[in-house]
């Protein structure tokens, strides 16, 4: 048995769309020096390349969906500034990714279990030493339930909706906050309610509501309990 003080530690982080939880896994996982996996830009990823082989006019079975997900060649290599650059057959598709299509294509893809089969062991080879932070909605529950620390992040609807719109319009986008609430509403009840993986917290998970607080408050806090536990393990 692997003694646990050599295993590479993992900290993960569920939550919604809207909460927060990238960013606060990135800065996490640079104040670390810590690896970070973005467990949705998996399935994200696994959309856009379904809709590149769209020239193929049969529908997947399941078996093939689940090669799929293991083969698909996806590169996380590092870029300029600290930025991850994802790669789709050699391309650059970190823009792609964002999109609203493909955000539905991955929150539909990502009810279906052999999808879920597919990517599971590409997202745990992604722990490595010095240790992990991993963010999703499965992370603590199915993936990383070993995880020395899990951290819940959740946010009101309208607050994340808000947090959406401005992001939008510092892309120059504007959409009106109903159509985002929509919006998230409906993914929401698609995460939660699938029957593989739901988006719950996990039983020892830590739960923190960021309707209130802004990024660095949420960071503080979950540094503070991270260290904690690292100390113990040392
Ligand atoms: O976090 P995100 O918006 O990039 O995730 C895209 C979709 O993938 C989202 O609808 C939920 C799904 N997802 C999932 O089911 N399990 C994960 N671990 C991560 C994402």
């Amino acid at each position: 048995m692997a003694n646990m003080k050599t295993m590479a530690p993992v900290i993960t982080i569920d939550g919604p769309s809207g909460s927060g939880k990238g960013t606060i896994s990135r800065q996490v996982a640079r104040n670390l020096g810590f690896h970070l996996l973005d467990s949705g830009a998996l399935y994200r990823l696994m959309g856009l390349y379904i809709l590149q082989l769209a020239h193929d006019p049969q529908q997947p079975t399941d078996d093939e969906l689940e090669q799929l997900a293991r083969d698909m060649p996806v590169e996380f290599r590092a870029g300029k500034a600290g930025d991850v650059d994802i790669l789709l057959d050699n391309q650059v598709v970190n823009d792609r990714l964002r999109t609203e299509q493909i955000g539905e294509m991955a929150s539909r893809l990502a009810a279906m279990p052999a999808v879920r089969r597919g990517l599971l062991q590409r997202q745990r080879d992604f722990c490595r030493l010095p240790g992990l932070v991993a963010d999703g909605r499965d992370m603590g529950t199915v993936v990383f339930p070993d995880a020395i620390l899990k951290i819940y992040l959740d946010a009101s609807q309208e607050a994340r909706a808000e947090r959406r719109r401005k992001q939008l319009i510092e892309k120059g986008e504007n959409v009106s906050i109903a159509i985002l609430l929509q919006d998230l509403r409906r993914r929401d009840q698609r995460d939660r309610n699938r029957k593989h993986a739901p988006l719950m917290p996990a039983d020892d998970a830590v739960n923190i509501d960021s309707t209130e607080l802004d990024i660095d408050q949420v960071v503080t806090i979950v540094m503070d309990i991270a260290t904690e536990r690292l100390s113990m393990r040392a």
